[in-house]
């Protein structure tokens, strides 16, 4: 038999890039592929991009720059570029990194293998098509490897919003949901792998659809209460949501279904209505007020998770002074917060655009009030007992770190505890970024 050939993949971006990554490797390794945590000792390396913000696409090409030597040295290197990049630019990547051999969008995984077969003939490979098949369907059927005890699971693709910043409508497409009962497969495929934990994954995962047992639609609830039923799967996770579908069954599961976890990352970008609908968001900060209301209603302890873009064109301080007593008064546990990039191709690039420095100031004072939030949240937890799944060793002999119902890293001396193992937990200390607690 041949020698596994190694693949390096890097990913950038959102847990979907994360989770494609994974589908990727495995699609290779059909392809007599194994995977490697080095560039350098890679036979092909895929960078999975990010095309969010401005940033996020430029750093793809500076990590192109740094593989010249490495492809001088080894004349057999391929390397391609997958994900939101690909995607958007498509073959102008190749005229403007002639390293490259290969790029291919989000909807076109399935094809990887072949792509690579032809690149093996000499020349190069390009498909940024957005093909009938069903990708999911065609990647290769995975492994039967053990697994981490949290793992990611895309149920859903694409964006039909077009908020007026964003790329991801352009990026990954139109809105599709996975059928119900594949995805229950998938689940309970990574459950006899040892997965505990699913999050579930969509670019506006509460906006699922997918077809059930009998061919009607299914809600993003009816989904979660089927994945309540598989043995073995101890905790459920949902995210990206948008606040125009957080649908009366999803906000009731969050204080009736066990297996769902009381944590959620439900954006809103903006605390001013005039920015809101300026950014085509078709909610206003009042409705968003009202809608966390009602989850907190169904779930008193839910831990609330969001994002926001500050410096979005024509906003003036009174707008921004909004998205700071919207926070004020939501109470965040945790929080992204990012400074408006201007997107080629999107409605808000052609407008009047605010001073950098301004939005950067603004961005500050936004951060500080949100780490504030988080902080107090955290150090509330002092105390107070949760459960946590174990996901790994920590740096101390004995000592295991997993994550609470809330999703904060906890860490405890449990020197008989294993990967995927649940606890009991006391809390007894808050640090930056963790928890400390003793079992009990
Ligand atoms: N589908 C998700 C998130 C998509 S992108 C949603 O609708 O919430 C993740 C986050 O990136 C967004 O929530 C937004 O806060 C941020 N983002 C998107 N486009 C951006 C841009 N042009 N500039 C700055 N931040 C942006
Ligand atoms: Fe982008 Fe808006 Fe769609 Fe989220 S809902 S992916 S921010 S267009
Ligand atoms: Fe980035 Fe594409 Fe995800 S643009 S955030 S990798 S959907």
């Amino acid at each position: 038999m041949a020698e596994p050939k190694k693949l390096f993949i890097k990913t950038y971006g959102c847990q979907m890039n994360v989770y494609d990554s994974e589908r990727m490797a495995e699609a290779m390794g059909g392809a007599g592929y194994t995977e490697v945590a080095s560039a350098d000792e890679a036979d092909m390396i895929l960078l999975n991009t990010c095309h969010i913000r401005e940033k996020a696409a430029e750093k793809v090409y500076s990590e192109l720059g740094r593989f010249r030597d490495l492809k001088e040295a080894k004349p057999d290197l391929k390397i391609g570029v997958a994900g939101c990049v690909a995607q958007a630019e498509g073959a102008e990547i190749m005229r403007r990194q002639p390293l490259v051999d290969l790029v291919v969008g989000p909807q076109s995984y399935h094809r990887l293998p072949e792509m690579e077969a032809k690149l093996r003939q000499g020349g190069t490979a390009l498909d940024t098509d957005f093909p009938e098949e069903d990708k999911f369907e065609k990647l290769a059927r995975r492994p039967k490897a053990r697994r981490a005890p949290a793992a990611f699971l895309t149920v859903q693709e694409g964006c039909d919003k077009f908020c007026a910043f964003c790329v991801v409508p352009y990026t990954r497409g139109a809105e599709s949901s996975r059928p119900a009962q594949r995805v229950i497969d998938e689940a309970k495929d990574l459950v006899e792998r040892g997965v505990r934990e699913i999050t579930l994954l969509g670019q506006n995962v509460n906006a699922y659809h997918g077809a059930g047992p009998k061919g009607e639609d299914w809600t993003l609830a009816q989904l979660i209460w089927a994945l309540n039923d598989v043995d073995g799967l101890e905790r459920i996770r949902f995210t990206t949501s948008h606040p125009n579908d957080m649908g009366d069954d999803l906000i009731e599961a969050h204080g009736t279904c066990a297996k769902l976890m009381p944590y959620l990352h439900l954006p809103v970008q903006s605390g001013s209505d005039r920015i809101l609908k300026r950014m085509n968001r078709s909610h206003t900060a009042e409705s968003y007020i009202r809608l966390i209301e009602r989850i907190r209603a169904a779930r008193p302890d839910l831990l609330l998770s969001g994002d926001f873009i500050v410096g979005f064109p024509e906003e003036t301080e009174a707008d921004f002074q909004a998205t700071l007593d919207l926070i004020e008064e939501v109470r965040y546990g945790q929080a992204y917060s990012f400074k408006y990039s201007t997107r080629p191709g999107t409605p808000a690039a052609e407008r009047a655009q605010v001073d950098g420095a301004q939005a950067t100031e603004r961005l500050q004072r936004l951060q500080a009030l949100l780490g504030r939030q988080q902080r107090e949240i955290q150090e509330s937890m002092v105390g107070r007992e949760v459960d946590v799944l174990f996901e790994r060793a920590g740096r101390q002999p004995g000592q295991m770190v997993g994550k609470s119902q809330y999703l904060h890293a906890v860490h405890a001396a449990a020197p008989d505890a294993r990967p995927g193992d649940m606890a009991r937990v006391r809390v007894t200390g808050s640090a930056t970024n963790s928890l400390a607690g003793t079992l009990i």
